[in-house]
Formats: C-alpha cells, structure tokens, sequence
C-alpha cells in the first residue's frame, strides 16, 4: 500500500516557500475546512511538463474569484514554484496540486479578515483506474445525488465543497462494484461523472451534456477540437438516459482519467467503437507535441 499522504518524503511548496512535506500542515480552525472556502486544481506531468498549465492556473484564478478572494501569488510566481517543485520531487509523470484556502482569523460564516494560503503538492501518479481498464472500459453506475443548478452553488468552478456529493456518490457506486458514479443534473439530464466529462458515440459523432451546471474541463475541451480537425462531429447537447440507449461507445475526459473507455452504465452495455482509439491516439499525440513545445519554457527557471 503506498503511504498515506500526511507521511511522505520530499517538499510542499508552501506560502511562498519550500517546506519539508511532513511539516506542510495547518491549524485545525481553518475556515477552509469547516466552511469550505477552498479551491483546488488538479494537473498532470507528462515527461516533466505540466499539460495545459496556463489553463488549469487561470482556472484556479477564476474559481478563487468566484469564492470571493483572489490568490495572492500571481500566475508567473505559481508557474516558477511548480517547475522548481517538480524538479525537487524528481516527477517525470505526475500529479500536480495547487490549492488555496482560507485561513483561521476569523472562525465563523464570514470570513472577511482570513489569510488566504496557499500551496502545491506534487507526486509520481500512475494511472487513475487501472491501465488495462482504460481501453477496456469502466463501468458506472447512476448516482442518487444530483449536479446542483447554477444559481445553488459555485459549478463553473474547482471549489472544494461541490466535491461532497462526488465522494458520497463514487462510494456509493464502489460499494456496488462499479467503477465510478454518473450524475445527473437538477434536471435529470446526464452530467459528468464524481471527477471527469463523459462523451457518448452515437451515428459516428460525439455527443456529450452541455457544461451548463458542470465543469467545463480542460481536457474535454481539447477532445472537443481535436474531434473537429479530425472530422468527427461534435454535439454539445442535452442528454438524458433515454438518449443513450442506442450509444456504441462511451468515455470519460479529465486530467486524471485522461481519455478512458466506459463499458457499462448502470446494465448498458456499450460495443465500443474505433472512434474511441482515435480520439486517444490524437490526444496523446497532442500531449506528446505540447510537452515538447513547452519544455524549455516550463522548465527554464
Ligand atoms: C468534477 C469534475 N469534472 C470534470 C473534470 C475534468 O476536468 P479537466 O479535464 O479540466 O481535468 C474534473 C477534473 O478536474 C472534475 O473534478
């Protein structure tokens, strides 16, 4: 089992500074853990380069604004702390996790006075579901808990607290056997799984829920263009279950799953289509060809 992840080697970059991981802690009467003011992003290594870096740093910006505060490092200072720490933690392939809260000067609903902190953590990462299984296909189940609409919660961004219902809904679905979970939204229309967007094959194009209520991830965002330059049509539409029952083929998008197959939701079965083994072969094209044009750049400092 790997170790726990309070009890490892290496560094945590830290307010500002490099501190040794064991010693990154912070106090109990944090607002960022009881209130959730907490944003977080999740970014991949590939051959010592952070994919889409620029991204998921604006992201990170905008889901803090949209919490009411602002990081208090810039773009430039954060991108020179993740180069320098994935050098420390020697990560050639990786996970990368920057994250802000606020601080405990005020232990209440408000929190005008907090500090805001931040740090990034980086490790080796392999593969989020077992490798075999990315090809192969996941199975999902429906979760009971349901993506909230707009107006009820922060969903355009990677705010912490929209991350409750995920864990209660991938338990849930584990404790069943599956795989993962694959909510709907308010409406009952599908919307992504507990940490990833979902893409369904249907008549040789792609079909996959307007991000309305959900995040707009990085990476179905790169799907969706390398889709386009490869002629395959994409629709960005509302979905609901009925619509997919005539699907061939199923995936899911993020960071951490990268693209992988789903085999199942809830008792459909999904043939699989050569579509899938495209449009993976084009992304890890994509990647391979990014990290060679942002190498010298990211890793300059
Ligand atoms: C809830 C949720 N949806 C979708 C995604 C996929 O986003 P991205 O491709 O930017 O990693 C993630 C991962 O960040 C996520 O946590």
């Amino acid at each position: 089992m790997l170790s726990p992840f309070d009890n490892r080697q290496g560094f945590i970059w830290y307010n500002g500074s490099f501190v040794a991981w064991t010693d990154a802690t912070l106090h109990l009467l944090s607002h960022g853990l009881h209130y959730a003011s907490c944003v977080f992003e999740g970014e991949r290594v590939y051959d010592g380069v952070v994919f889409k870096l620029h991204e998921h740093t604006q992201r990170l910006h905008h889901s803090a604004d949209v919490l009411g505060f602002s990081l208090p490092y810039d773009t430039e200072t954060l991108h020179r702390a993740t180069a320098q720490l994935i050098k420390k933690q020697k990560i050639t392939n990786g996970y990368v996790r920057p994250v802000a809260w606020r601080g405990s000067e005020m232990m209440a609903i408000s929190a005008q006075q907090n500090r805001i902190h931040c740090a990034i953590a980086a490790w080796v990462w392999p593969s989020y579901f077992d490798p075999n299984l990315r090809k192969k296909g996941i199975r999902l189940q429906y979760a009971t808990w349901r993506r909230p609409h707009p107006s009820t919660a922060p969903t355009s961004t990677k705010a912490a607290g929209l991350y409750m219902i995920c864990t209660l809904s991938k338990h849930h679905a584990e404790k069943n056997g599956y795989d993962d979970a694959l909510m709907l939204d308010h409406q009952g229309y599908i919307a992504e799984s507990t940490g990833a967007n979902i893409f369904f094959v249907i008549d040789d194009a792609l079909h996959t829920p307007e991000p309305d209520c959900f995040l707009d991830g990085i990476t179905r965002q790169c799907v969706i263009q390398l889709a386009r330059q490869l002629n395959i049509p994409v629709l960005e539409r509302k979905l609901k279950p009925e619509d997919i029952k005539n699907a061939q083929a199923a995936f899911l998008t993020g960071t951490a799953v990268e693209i992988t197959a789903v085999a199942e939701i809830d008792g459909l079965i999904f043939k699989g289509s050569p579509l899938t083994d495209r449009l993976i072969e084009a992304f890890n094209a994509h990647v391979a060809a990014y990290c060679t044009q942002h190498k010298n750049e990211q890793t300059a400092s």
